[in-house]
């Protein structure tokens, strides 16, 4: 199953992509967690993404698209892929179809988890992260059993960089200005399935499982 997992800034992306793998046993790939990996590793990509990530801004199409191409061809992305946060812009939408048909494949489904913009900046701004196995927790909606500890490893939860108050409101516009043309792009090839995003965790997930089983 090829699925592409879309939606703004704390839509609820990470959350989702967690069990959706776990359920139907695919790679996630996420190029917010890639390029924040290359960041801790100080890798010239890492470098380069780092100057757009902190401004809240795109890091280039071109890199972003560099990096998943590569991830796609590795192996255990025969057996399908959730990608999360990728394409974000109609040329990265573009470049993904062309890859796939390179590549003898094509997308199965689009997810779009729709929320209102001021529940996104609550849920930014109340997130904690495990550095271990990246689980996203939030204050209020989510929180781990112990304050400030992952549920699953014992990790010592954080917060980005990118969801300080500042940073989020950028990050929001900028991704806001995308949103419409991308949804446009897959609506067209009957793809799109909106999930409503402002109820429970588990209520989403519940919803996104059961159309992924058709
Ligand atoms: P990325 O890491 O993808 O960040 P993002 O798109 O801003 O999305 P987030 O990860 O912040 O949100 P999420 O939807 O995963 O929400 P989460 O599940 O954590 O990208 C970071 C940066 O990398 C970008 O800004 C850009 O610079 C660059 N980049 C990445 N991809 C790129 C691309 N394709 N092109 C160019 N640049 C790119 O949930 C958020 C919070 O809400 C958590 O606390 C969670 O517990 C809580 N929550 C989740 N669901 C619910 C719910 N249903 N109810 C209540 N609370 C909830
Ligand atoms: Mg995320
Ligand atoms: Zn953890």
């Amino acid at each position: 199953m090829n699925i592409i997992l879309m939606g703004l800034p704390g839509a609820g992306k990470g959350t989702q992509a967690e069990r959706i793998v776990q359920e139907f046993h695919i790679p996630h790939i996420s190029t917010g967690d890639m390029f924040r990996a290359a960041v801790k590793n100080e890798t010239p990509l890492g470098l380069e993404a780092k100057s757009y990530m902190d401004k809240g801004l795109l890091v280039p199409d071109e890199v972003t698209i560099g990096i998943v191409k590569e991830r796609l061809a590795q192996d255990d992305c025969k057996k399908g892929f959730l990608l999360d946060g990728f394409p974000r812009t109609v040329p990265q939408a573009e470049a993904l179809t062309e890859t796939l048909k390179e590549l003898g494949r094509g997308i199965d489904h689009v997810i779009h988890i729709d929320v209102e913009r001021g529940s996104l900046i609550e849920r930014l701004t109340g997130r904690w992260i495990c550095p271990v196995c990246g689980a996203s927790y939030h204050t209020l909606f989510n929180p781990p059993k112990t304050a400030g500890v992952c549920d699953k490893d014992g990790g010592v939860l954080y917060q980005r960089d990118d969801d300080k108050p500042e940073v989020v409101t950028q990050r929001l516009d900028v991704n806001i200005a995308q949103a419409q043309p991308l949804i446009d792009y897959y609506s067209k090839q009957g793809l799109l399935r909106t999930i409503n995003g402002e109820q429970d965790i588990q209520v989403v997930f519940a919803e996104i499982a059961s159309l992924l089983r058709g």
